[in-house]
């Protein structure tokens, strides 16, 4: 029997981190982070001062990458679980969530070899019951078979102040203006990179949340789910 795997794509603030947890606790699916990936080789690669334009060093560490994810019990209220990221057996906690690290990701994700490196390692996450991958490339390159597909999309001005909010509740300061730059630069390296570009699949249901609550988002590719594999 295939293992199922939901894939949503989409650029960053586009609401595909929250719907993917939502979905693989409503579901009792795996998670895929794949952003999380690439954010841990841009980390480990500060630790370690491998420089973000040796592509060869890099694509080695990502191929030995030494990462751990533990689950965290479910949140009683909502179902949600947290993940506890462990690289070289120490908790990186939010360093890898920030905007720094993100950018940074987002160059390395536009090395080859980095990508090679890492695509057997995101294939191995799709474990019964089933996966919930969230990334750039779930659809187009690492689950091209997947029987349902989404692509999350918003405006820049509004992942900006989804964004925005995010980092105000974690006491730090940034602006929206300069959030809408960043988030414009990133999607440029993302979508225009020659590998694996951020684009929808062609077989992919694309969801624009600019003004979508993410209860509707959610009920939604619910929805999609039951009509496909029910
Ligand atoms: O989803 P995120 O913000 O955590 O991802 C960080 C960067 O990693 C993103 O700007 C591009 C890259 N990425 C990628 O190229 N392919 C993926 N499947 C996931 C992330």
């Amino acid at each position: 029997m295939t293992i199922p795997v939901i894939t949503i794509d989409g650029p960053s603030g586009s609401g595909k981190g929250t719907i993917c947890s939502l979905l693989a606790a409503e579901l009792k699916w795996h998670l895929l982070d794949s952003g999380a990936l690439y954010r841990l080789v841009a980390f480990g690669a500060d630790k370690h001062q491998i420089s973000l334009d040796d592509s060869e060093k890099l694509a080695n560490y990502a191929q030995n990458l030494d990462i751990r994810f533990e689950v965290s019990e479910p949140n009683p209220n909502t179902g949600a679980t947290e993940v506890a990221v462990i690289l070289e057996g120490e908790a990186v906690g939010d360093g890898i969530r920030t905007e720094q690290c993100g950018n940074n990701a987002s160059k390395v994700a536009a090395i080859p070899a980095v990508r090679t490196a890492l695509l057997d390692r995101q294939r191995k996450f799709l474990q019964a019951p089933g996966l919930i991958a969230d990334g750039r490339d779930m659809g187009t390159v690492v689950f091209p078979d997947a029987k349902l597909k989404i692509y999350l999309t918003a405006s820049a001005g509004e992942r900006a102040k989804r964004r925005f909010k995010q980092l105000k509740e974690k006491g730090i300061s940034a602006t929206v203006d300069g959030l809408v730059r960043e988030i414009s630069e990133r999607d440029e390296r993302d979508m225009n990179r020659p590998v694996a570009p951020l684009k929808p699949a062609e077989d992919a249901h694309v969801i624009d949340t600019s003004s979508m609550p993410i209860e509707e988002v959610l009920k939604h590719v619910l929805n999609l789910y039951r009509q496909i594999f029910i």
